[in-house]
């Protein structure tokens, strides 16, 4: 699967890559156009989204294929959210500074509870269950 790194600056362009470079089938049900279509905590649960060592305290990883991007906001804390954004669907492109990145319009997102901390978004990242399993991050 592809394994992006996330580093703090560009991030945008990357997005339209994300589709169809995925597993094919179901996902496909799902509808892979402009916007994203965030992914059911069921459609993810018990699939790494992430390696513990990929996710940085105080930052995160976007796993494009998944559409989750996964942070770290405190040492040895994991969360994950939709890497879709609410404002009009674009994947999110970075994360640093404590924030989860929008490349389309600029929206920022907490890495702590993905609640917008800066528009045009108004609504918050939709959070997945995690939990660390032999040194992944894993929706449960
Ligand atoms: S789609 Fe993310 S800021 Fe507009």
């Amino acid at each position: 699967m592809s394994d992006e790194v996330v580093s703090g600056g560009g991030g945008v362009g990357r997005r339209g890559l994300l589709c169809g470079g995925g597993i094919l089938g179901v996902a496909v049900l799902a509808g892979c156009g402009g916007g994203g279509e965030e992914k059911s905590a069921g459609d993810l649960k018990g699939k790494e989204v992430a390696k513990v060592a990929d996710v940085p305290v105080g930052g995160g990883k976007i796993n494009g294929a998944e559409k989750v991007v996964v942070t770290q906001p405190t040492q040895g804390s994991f969360k994950a959210f939709t890497a879709v954004c609410t404002h009009q669907g674009c994947t999110v492109g970075s994360v640093s500074g404590g924030l989860i990145k929008c490349p389309c319009h600029g929206s920022e997102f907490k890495i702590a509870d993905g609640s917008v901390q800066r528009g045009p978004a108004d609504r918050a990242l939709t959070e997945y269950p995690v939990q660390v399993r032999d040194g992944g991050i894993v929706v449960t």
